[in-house]
This record gives structure tokens, C-alpha cells and sequence, in this order.
């Protein structure tokens, strides 16, 4: 039996997993003590039941502890095994120690939620000098990729694109998004001088001023990197590009100055946004389904080779 149990403002998303898996869904009550402190009720039954925790991490300064608490109250009251499903996953981009005497954040994060949970369910984290999760979570974390249905979404939405990441690392998203849709890509450099200072600097790309311009990254986080780079097209003869981003964080007012320079902005529905055009929840379940589907194959099989079963005697 599997229980989604969202945290609050993760409601909708926990919804749809489980019209789409047929899971239950169930009901949390959280509020503030008078001194601040965190007062958590888990009022669905979680005994015996796989208990999915749906908390996306835009803001996770804001709600960690209660997550954490969840978690913790889940486990006591009997739950089999509790997964985080986080579709952004936060603290990923501090993945060393730029300074010296810096905080190396993503690995204390990983920590903390690897011992609190007993899986990881996540969507295009922030893998630039991890080779992966397993680098810094000691829990099963799967990593799943929304590429292809940012593919999809263009495919159908923008006639004529061109593919553009912002810098290098989002070759790897461009590239396969550029080859399931058979657009050109390019990639720019990005050189960032702080957090709110970008530069990005154009290859020649006049072959292919008559198409659509569309910017793709994983994160809109300060939208600095999207900002300059939308803001330069136009000066290269392009007309306003189409930006599509897996994660929108949009932090301050950037989805406004965005919007300046960019004919759409699109993102998935990992964060809760107004820009939300592609939805994450048939690419979550599946995920969810396919690995109940392979505990269930383990479990059948050492059912079949404990003694007294029909395999038992065989030499
Ligand atoms: C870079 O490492 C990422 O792929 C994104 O380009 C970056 O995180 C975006 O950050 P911001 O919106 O703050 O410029």
C-alpha cells in the first residue's frame, strides 16, 4: 500500500500522483506554536504503507525542518519505508569550496535528508561536478530527466527552434532535447562574476537567425543567466526567444524582467509557478511504479526460494 502525503503548498502535484498512480492520498495538519516552533500531525493511517513525502525544495530554508519532522513522525507511527519525492531538489549548486572556509552545502544537505529518508525521488538536480547522486546521497536517489518532455512541449508549441543553453553545462540538456526534435542547438559561454552578475558571450550563430529562438536551462534561479542571454538575442537580429526551463525558481522580481525580453517563459510544473506549461507528474509515477514493480519481482522471488516452497529441494 502507498500513501502521498504532500507538505503544504505541494498539495496539487501530490494530487495528481496519485489520481495517476491510484495511490492514496493523504492529509497532514502543521502549524506554528505561538514561539515559532513547528507543531506537525500526520492524520492518514501510514502503518505498513509506503509513504511518499511530496515536498518540492524552491524555498527549503522555510520548510526543512517541518519535512524532516514528517519524516520522522511517518517512521515512529509504522510507516515500511518513507522516499522524499522533491522534483527540485535545493543545495546542489554549492558542490564545493569556492573559498576557502565556505560551507560545501549541498553535501551537509545530502546528509540530512539521506538520514531522514530511505529514497530519493528527484528531477534533473544540479549534477554539474557530481557525477551523480550517489556521490553525495547515501540513499537510493533516482535522478529523473524532464528533457524529453521539454522536447515535446517545443515540438509541438514552436515552429521552426533553434535550441540555445546559456553555457556549457547545459549541453547535455540541449543536445538531447536539439536530437529528439531534429532542431540545430548551440551553446553559449557564461561567465559569472557573482551571484547577480552574468555575462554570456554568442558564438556565431547567423545560420539561424530565420528560426525561433528557444533557451533552454535546468534552473531559472536568480534569472540572471536567462536574462542576458534573452537580452542579446535581439541585438544578434534574433527575435525574442521562447525560454524553457525544468525548474523555475524566479527568485526577487526576475520572472518580470524576464518577461522584458523573452516572447514566452515556460517551465514544469516542479515548482509551482505561473509558467508552468509541462507537467512532471506522468514521468514521477512511472518512476514510482516501475520501482514498487521491482521490489514486488524481489520479494516474489525470495518468497520461491525460502525452504518449504516448491523451489526448496531443488539441487
Ligand atoms: C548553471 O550552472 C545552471 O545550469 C543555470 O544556468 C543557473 O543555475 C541559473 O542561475 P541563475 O538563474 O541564478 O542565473
Amino acid at each position: 500500500m502507498r500513501l502521498i502525503l504532500p507538505l503544504p503548498g505541494n498539495e496539487a502535484l501530490a494530487r495528481r500522483l496519485a489520481d495517476a498512480g491510484r495511490w492514496e492520498l493523504g492529509e497532514l495538519q502543521t502549524r506554528r506554536f505561538p514561539d515559532g516552533e513547528t507543531y506537525v500531525r500526520i492524520l492518514s493511517e501510514v502503518k505498513d504503507k509506503a509513504v511518499d513525502l511530496v515536498c518540492t525544495l524552491g524555498q527549503p530554508d522555510d520548510g526543512f525542518l517541518r519535512l524532516i519532522f514528517v519524516a520522522d513522525a511517518a517512521r515512529v507511527l509504522g510507516a515500511r519505508e518513507v522516499t522524499l519525492i522533491a522534483p527540485y531538489l535545493s543545495y546542489m549548486r554549492q558542490d564545493r569550496r569556492f573559498q576557502p572556509g565556505e560551507a560545501v552545502t549541498s553535501r551537509s544537505f545530502a546528509r540530512l535528508v539521506s538520514s531522514s529518508f530511505d529514497r530519493l525521488v528527484t528531477v534533473d538536480p544540479h549534477l554539474h561536478r557530481y557525477p551523480a547522486l550517489s556521490a553525495l546521497y547515501t540513499i537510493p536517489a533516482e535522478a529523473l530527466h524532464a528533457a524529453p518532455l521539454l522536447a515535446d512541449w517545443i515540438a509541438a508549441e514552436v515552429d521552426q527552434p533553434v535550441i540555445v543553453g546559456p553555457d556549457e553545462e547545459s549541453e547535455q540538456w540541449v543536445s538531447a532535447i536539439a536530437s529528439r526534435i531534429g532542431a540545430p542547438h548551440a551553446v553559449l559561454r557564461k561567465v559569472r562574476h557573482g551571484d547577480r552578475n552574468v555575462d554570456v558571450e554568442f558564438p556565431d550563430l547567423s545560420q539561424w537567425k530565420a528560426r525561433y529562438p528557444v533557451l533552454v536551462d535546468d534552473i531559472a534561479s536568480s534569472g540572471h543567466t536567462l536574462i542576458e542571454a534573452a537580452r542579446k538575442l535581439p541585438l544578434l537580429g534574433f527575435r525574442r526567444p521562447v525560454c524553457a526551463v525544468v525548474h523555475g525558481v524566479f527568485a526577487e522580481d526576475s520572472y518580470e524582467r524576464l518577461k522584458l525580453f523573452a516572447d514566452r517563459i515556460v517551465s514544469s510544473d516542479s515548482i509551482s509557478h505561473e509558467s508552468n506549461a509541462i507537467q512532471l507528474a506522468p514521468l514521477i509515477v512511472a518512476a514510482i511504479a516501475s520501482a514498487e514493480m521491482a521490489r514486488e519481482d524481489i520479494v516474489r522471488h525470495r518468497r520461491l526460494l525460502e525452504p518449504g516452497d516448491e523451489v526448496s529441494g531443488v539441487e
